[in-house]
């Protein structure tokens, strides 16, 4: 890092603006296969949380992936820089308030530990949408499971490109056995018992 910059204290401390927003900040952190059901989840959550008036946002890998990481592919190396961004991004806006969801493959346990580090115990919060392989790849909502077992697409995750799995999420999900609202219900329900809403 350049020894020239140094870092600025706010006047308006992170508890205030959390305060003005009645609810306690934190990063609820999808993973798991694409197509396991994150970003299904993700959204019916966020619909959830602002209907009770909470001020969320959702960040969605492929939307992300248009452009703040539009300059990213998928080799090991891209997806550690991507999840990086993610949660430096995460990070502001956790501070500025927000009760942020996101939705990401990130396939590797070192980087959820890394994102999970900026933040302080209890804001970082991960949920493992675990549904297996098989009905992931039954179900290949945009056609990329067939693409990949036809070699068309190199480094997919599950096929020729590593997933590993949480062993200590804080939530499990199993969207295979549960519908969609009661999948956002389980979360919801995990939020308000430990006081983030
Ligand atoms: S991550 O691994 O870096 O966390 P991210 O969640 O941003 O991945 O993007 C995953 C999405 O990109 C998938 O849902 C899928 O639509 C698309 N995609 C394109 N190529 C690949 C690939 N090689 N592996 C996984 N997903 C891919």
């Amino acid at each position: 890092m350049n020894n020239n910059i140094r870092w600025h204290d706010h006047q308006i401390q992170r508890d205030q603006r959390a305060t003005q927003k009645r609810q306690k900040p934190c990063m609820i952190w999808f993973t798991g296969l694409s197509g396991a059901g994150k970003s299904t989840v993700a959204n019916a959550l966020d619909e959830l949380l602002f209907s009770h008036d909470k001020h969320t946002y959702l960040l969605d890998g492929d939307n992300v992936r248009h452009g703040l990481n539009r300059d990213l592919g998928f080799s090991d190396q891209e997806r550690v820089e991507n999840i990086r961004r993610i949660g430096e991004v995460g990070h502001l806006f956790v501070d500025a308030g927000l009760i942020v969801l996101s939705a990401f493959i990130s396939p590797f346990r070192s980087d959820r530990q890394m994102v999970r580090t900026l933040f302080p115990v209890g804001e970082f919060i991960e949920v493992y949408v675990a549904t297996d392989l098989s009905v992931c790849e039954d179900r290949d909502p945009k056609g990329l499971y067939k693409k990949a077992r036809q070699g068309q697409i190199k480094n997919f995750t599950g096929i020729d490109s590593a997933y590993e799995a949480p062993d200590s999420a804080e939530i499990v999900i199993n969207a295979g056995a549960l519908s969609v609202e009661e999948c956002a219900q389980k979360i919801y329900s995990y939020l308000k018992t430990h006081g983030y809403i």
